[in-house]
Order: structure tokens, then sequence, then C-alpha cells
């Protein structure tokens, strides 16, 4: 291992970013001291969430900070990608500003400073305040000014000290596994509502960049999550273009100004008449952004139904996730990771490239990337040498694409901490470090130890 960590460390420029991720739901808990989310709203029914877990307490960062960001220091990453809680700033998610609340990222954000790693803003990681829910969410029309607003709030508290900002995480989750599907919040299970959603996602996200702006913020971009279909045979190919043009193109092709993609907008009149559409608003989703975010995990192998003995049950397997795509069985690959995801780090290779093609001249960051595995402690060790064989794999392939061209900049682990994985509550872990759930204590894992070394070996500027 060491050498393949010796290696990894030689190939990385000096200028290239580690990071951590994490996102505000999954880790702070104290929900009580700040607006309700979606997510209380969809955790409170039965069955929604796996264990039953809920937002309390999480990973208790909101008491437990700084020791967090020790555990940065102590990875001896550049970056940490985080995401502000909405209804913590904003609790009726427009309006009165809960300064308390405000108070913690300003903290938060002067903590990273004072260890020396640049602060990674995401606005929105589908936290949505409930008060804004009852209005329609993400299908009322009002939602981007709303959004707008609380971006202003960022904006002109943080933009002299946050790095990058990030408008959305992964809209295409929001959209389609909160509305078109119901396994996230906040569980509509309606397809027309899932389009419009995403919509309105991708015009939230223009007017914020146009506040950030105005404000000077720096290095303004968006983190999507991106990947690669593969038809294992010929009569999945409708549904690899059908899925790939939900999942990749509906944000690309907008953002690179090209608007909405014909096929998609063609294939789907019968679920939606695309009604919400108008010319002036594509005119500036289109507006350049500095950096595009790429969240990777896995490729998505499909195949015709009856090429196929049995069809994948892992997260993100489920045909709702992509209306109007005609039958297919996912049939993802072994090795698998808990989440029932293919491990494939040659499709970061292809997914980078492709998205190069479609979004040339922006640079590049790896916003997420990383697996859940069965982590079981041994005398108070997690040697989870799966989870480093897979940061190995993609850290690799993430230097190969750059060394064959890819403006590909940095990258980013998901996930600092265990923590409540969504709907799967805490029964999928993708930290670096152990969290016990009763205790709250953290305890590094084998692959917390491989970017520590990682770190140190690299080449200094
Ligand atoms: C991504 C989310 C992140 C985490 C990982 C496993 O889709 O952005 O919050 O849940 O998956």
């Amino acid at each position: 291992m060491l050498v393949k960590i010796d290696e990894l460390a030689r190939r990385l420029p000096v200028d290239f970013r580690i990071g951590a991720a994490t996102s505000a739901w999954q880790i702070e808990g104290s929900s009580q001291i700040r607006g309700r989310s979606i997510w209380e709203d969809f955790a409170a029914i039965p069955g929604n969430i796996r264990d039953g877990a809920g937002a309390d307490p999480a990973c208790d960062h909101i008491n437990r900070w700084k020791e967090d960001l020790d555990l940065l220091s102590w990875l001896g990453v550049d970056s940490y990608r985080f995401s502000v809680s909405w209804p913590r700033v904003l609790p009726k998610g427009t309006g009165k500003v809960d300064d308390a609340g405000l108070g913690f990222y300003d903290r938060l954000i002067d903590g990273l400073l004072e260890r020396d790693i640049e602060p990674v803003l995401t606005i929105y990681h589908w936290d949505l305040p409930s008060d804004l829910q009852s209005k329609g969410g993400w299908n009322w029309e009002g939602i981007s000014d709303s959004f707008a607003e609380y971006t202003e709030v960022l904006a002109k508290k943080f933009a002299d000290r946050v790095s990058m900002w990030a408008t959305l995480n992964e809209p295409y989750c929001a959209a389609f596994l909160g509305y078109a599907d119901k396994v996230m919040a906040p569980g509509k299970g309606n397809p027309a509502s899932g389009f419009e959603a995403a919509y309105r996602l991708l015009v939230a996200h223009a007017k914020s960049v146009e506040v950030l702006r105005q404000h000077k913020a720096r290095n303004v971009g968006v983190a999507l999550n991106l990947t690669t279909f593969i038809a294992e045979d010929a009569g999945a190919q409708a549904a690899a273009n059908q899925m790939d043009g939900i999942m990749n193109r509906l944000w690309l092709d907008p953002l690179a100004g090209r608007g909405l993609p014909t096929d998609i907008v063609e294939k789907t009149r019968n679920i939606t008449d695309w009604s919400f559409v108008n010319e002036s608003d594509l005119a500036s989703i289109a507006a350049p952004i500095d950096w595009l975010g790429i969240n990777y995990y896995n490729p998505q192998r499909i195949a015709s139904p009856r090429t196929s003995e049995k069809t994948g049950v892992g997260n993100g397997q489920r045909l709702d996730a992509y209306p109007g795509t005609p039958p297919i069985a996912f049939v993802p690959k072994g090795p698998l990771t808990e989440m029932g995801w293919e491990v494939d780090p040659s499709s970061l290779i292809t997914t980078l490239k492709t998205t190069q093609q479609r979004f040339p001249g922006v640079p590049f960051y790896i916003t997420e990337n990383g697996g859940a595995f069965p982590d079981p402690i041994v005398n108070g060790e997690i040697d989870d040498q799966d989870r480093v064989n897979y940061y190995a794999g993609h850290l690799d392939a993430a230097l190969t694409a750059r060394e064959e061209g890819v403006d590909l900049r940095g990258y980013f682990a998901w996930s600092l901490l265990d923590n409540l994985e969504w709907a799967e509550g805490w029964t999928k872990r993708f930290g670096l470090f152990h969290v016990d759930r009763e205790t709250q204590k953290r305890t590094a894992k084998r692959s917390a130890n491989f970017f520590r070394e990682l770190n140190a070996r690299r080449p200094k500027a």
C-alpha cells in the first residue's frame, strides 16, 4: 500500500486541492434550535428512514465542530466542503435571519482559516425549510427568489472569506429522488413534478450566481452528480440515452448555453408540457460559472429486462428516478459497495472526459467520491481496506484523466465522518472517521490514515 500512496502523492500537482466533504443535515444535529426542514418532515413518516433515525443528534457537529476541524488538520487537507443549513440561517426560509445560526458558520469559517484550510461552502444540500415546502418547495415559482434572498445573507457575511461557493448539491437527486420518485424528501412520487423541480432548481442556481457575483464572491460553481450509463445490450440503448439525458444533459446543456436537451423534452411530452420554461431563464442559467463540481460514485449498468437474471436493488436503481425511460434492469457488476453501487474507477475517467466535451472550458473538481463498507471494529480499530482501495483506485483514475487532458483541479472525499446517510440513516457509513452513534467518539479508520499519509508525502509548493 505504501508504494501506491507514494506513487499517487508524486502525481499530485502542487496546486491540486485535496479535501473532505460533509453536509449540514447529515452531521449537525441540534435541530431544535433552528427552523424545521423537509428532512425532519420526511423522517417523521415511519418507514422513510431505514433505521428510524432522525436529525438528532446526527454527529452533534454543532457542539463538536472544533474537534471536527482538528480532524481535518490531522488529515492535512487543503480544503473542507461543508453546507449551510438554510433553516438554521432563515428559520422560515425568508425574512428574519437567525443571528445565532448564521454565527455558527461564521465561527466555522474562521476556524478553518485559522487552521489554514480553505472553506468550500455549499449553499443548498437538500434541507429545504418546511415553510417553503408548504408553498410548493421546488415546484413553487417563487422559490428562486427565496433562494436568492438566502444566498444574499450568506454572500454579504462570507464573500470575503469563502474560497469556493457551490450554489446547489446534486439537484438531480433533489428533483428526481424527492419529487419524481419518493425515496428522498419531500417524497412526492410524481414524475411531472420532478421535471418542474429540476427546472426551478436551475433557475434558483442562476439567481444565486447573480447575487454571488454582485457581492464579489470568489469561485462560484455548482456540484452535480454525473455518471456514465453502460448499456449491456442494444435493447437497453434507448433507456441509457434517456437516463443520461435526465441525470447528465438536463443540467449540463442549459449550463453550457445549449438550452434543455430536445430529445428529453420530446420524449417526456406525455409526462409534462414544460410550460414552466422560458427563454429569459435559460439565458440566465447559461451565465458563466468558475468551476463545475462532479460527485461521482459508480456507473449505472443496465440491460434489457429479458437478458438479465436479476435487477439491481441498490440506491438510485429505480426507474421512477428516470421518468419516461423504457423498462430495463439494473445490473451492477461486483465488486459492490454496501449501497449496492458498482466499484468502477474507469467510469470516472469516462465521466470526466464526456463532461469535458459537454462543458468545455470550465475547470472541474470532484466534489464527492467515496464508498460505504461494513467497517467492523476489531480491537478498537477499523481496518477499512476496501475503502482505501476505493479511494486509491479513484484518485488514480482522477489523476489519469487529468494527465490525459481533463482540467481537474481537486478531489474531495465523501465523507469526513460517518453520518446520517439520508433515507439509509446510520446503516451506511461513508466516513474517514468512524462515529459512535451513542458516545459520538470519533475514531480514525485506516482510510483516514491513507489521506494523512498522502497529504504528508505529496510535493509541496
Ligand atoms: C451523495 C450526497 C451525499 C451523500 C453521498 C453518499 O448523493 O450528495 O450527501 O449522501 O451521496
